[in-house]
């Protein structure tokens, strides 16, 4: 049976840091509140004017199929999780393409909020096993601080700007992409939004006067929902695949809230040590976090390791994954890790 295999992480951090003592600069808030609320201490800003989500994009996608030696013109497809694209078209996956030369590559944007990435590996996993397309370069870039009110201290503490990005080819092994639990409910909309720009509120003095190009949180009821929503579908896709706690080497959560993170791993039965945790370093980078926990922890994996990535977000849209990972340490070259494998 062929499964998408994840094969390679390639990432992008700005380098410029916005910590929380320079929240206590901007808004009334302390260090403490900020670190016992969401377990953030800073988060990467892409200051530049003229840089945006899709040359984080372009940076974490040539990294990845560097490490993996391959180039534009091996990619087929390109998918981009965003909810903070360029401009509404064309997709950023379009200027992805162009930037790496990938010639015989179709792309689009996958808008899924903070469960973009998981979404997404669930699609790019369907284009592989269909037999159609070998190779899938999935995307998570946000900048999240181009729609961060920084007058705002209920949420412009939470968020940062990054990118992710995984390489994903066929595999026959067994190891690769297993299974996904995914779920939207458009009830809890409104709790979590950008009500400007779009359509409905198309942009004019009045949507800008009343803020309506930020983010728009209504925390508690958003916490609510995912502290269990997300908990439960951690649980469903371990449930609907047979495995126990023992059996899962590391749970990848969407790095939204340490609370959150911690009450799904207490439910998953998994001890800290087992549950990647970047959020302290980079705050909530939507798309991008997940990927960004596979780059920390590449070194760390091992083949045939079972992990399990859940995610959260607007819409509400959450899901869960459950991977077989290919290989041991960092992604190695194809030519290299054939040779590796015949040795033993
Ligand atoms: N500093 C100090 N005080 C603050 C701050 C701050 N930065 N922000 C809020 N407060 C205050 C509030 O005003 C409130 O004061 P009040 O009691 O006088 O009204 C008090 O702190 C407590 O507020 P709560 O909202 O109850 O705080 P809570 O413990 O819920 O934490 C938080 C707030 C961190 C936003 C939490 O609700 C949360 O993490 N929610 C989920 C966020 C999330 O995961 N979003 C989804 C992903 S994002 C995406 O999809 C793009």
């Amino acid at each position: 049976m062929i499964r998408a295999a994840i094969t390679s992480v390639g990432h992008f951090l700005p380098e410029e840091r916005l910590t929380n003592a320079d929240f206590e600069q901007m808004v009334d808030t302390t260090d403490e509140w900020i670190r016992s609320r969401t377990g953030i201490r800073e988060r990467r800003i892409l200051r530049d004017k003229d840089k945006a989500t899709t040359y984080m994009a372009i940076k974490a996608a040539k990294e990845a199929l560097k490490k993996r030696g391959m180039s534009g013109p091996d990619v087929d497809v390109i998918i981009v999780a965003t909810v903070t694209p360029d401009m509404f078209f064309p997709a950023n996956a379009c200027q992805v393409q162009a930037a790496l030369g990938a010639t015989k590559a179709w792309g689009f944007d996958l808008s899924a909020a903070c469960s973009g990435f998981v979404f997404g590996l669930s699609t790019a996993a369907c284009l592989i096993e269909s037999g159609r397309y070998r190779n899938v370069l999935l995307i998570g870039s946000d900048k999240m601080s181009s729609i961060t009110d920084y007058t705002d201290r209920e949420t412009c503490v939470l968020f940062g700007d990054a990118a992710g990005a995984v390489l994903l080819e066929p595999n026959a092994d067994g190891n690769g992409i297993v299974d996904s639990v995914l779920r939207t409910k458009g009830e809890g909309w409104e709790a979590l939004c950008m009500l400007g720009g779009g359509s409905l509120n198309p942009p004019t003095h009045q949507t800008v006067d009343r803020k309506m190009h930020y983010i728009h949180q209504d925390g508690r009821t958003v916490f609510r929902f995912a502290v269990n929503a997300f908990a439960d579908i951690a649980a469903e896709v371990m449930q609907r695949n047979g495995l126990t706690s023992d059996d899962v080497r590391f749970f990848v959560p969407h790095q939204a809230n340490q609370r959150i993170i911690d009450a799904a791993a207490r439910r998953m039965g998994l001890a800290s040590d087992r549950v990647m945790i970047n959020i302290s370093r980079y705050g909530n980078t939507t798309a991008a976090t997940i990927p960004l926990c596979l780059y920390d922890w590449e070194h760390a994996l091992r083949k045939d390791d079972n992990i399990v990535l859940a995610a959260f977000g607007g819409g509400y849209t959450w899901g869960a994954t459950y991977v077989r990972w290919a290989y041991t340490g960092v992604a190695q070259p194809r030519a290299t890790a054939r040779a590796m494998e015949a040795v033993g």
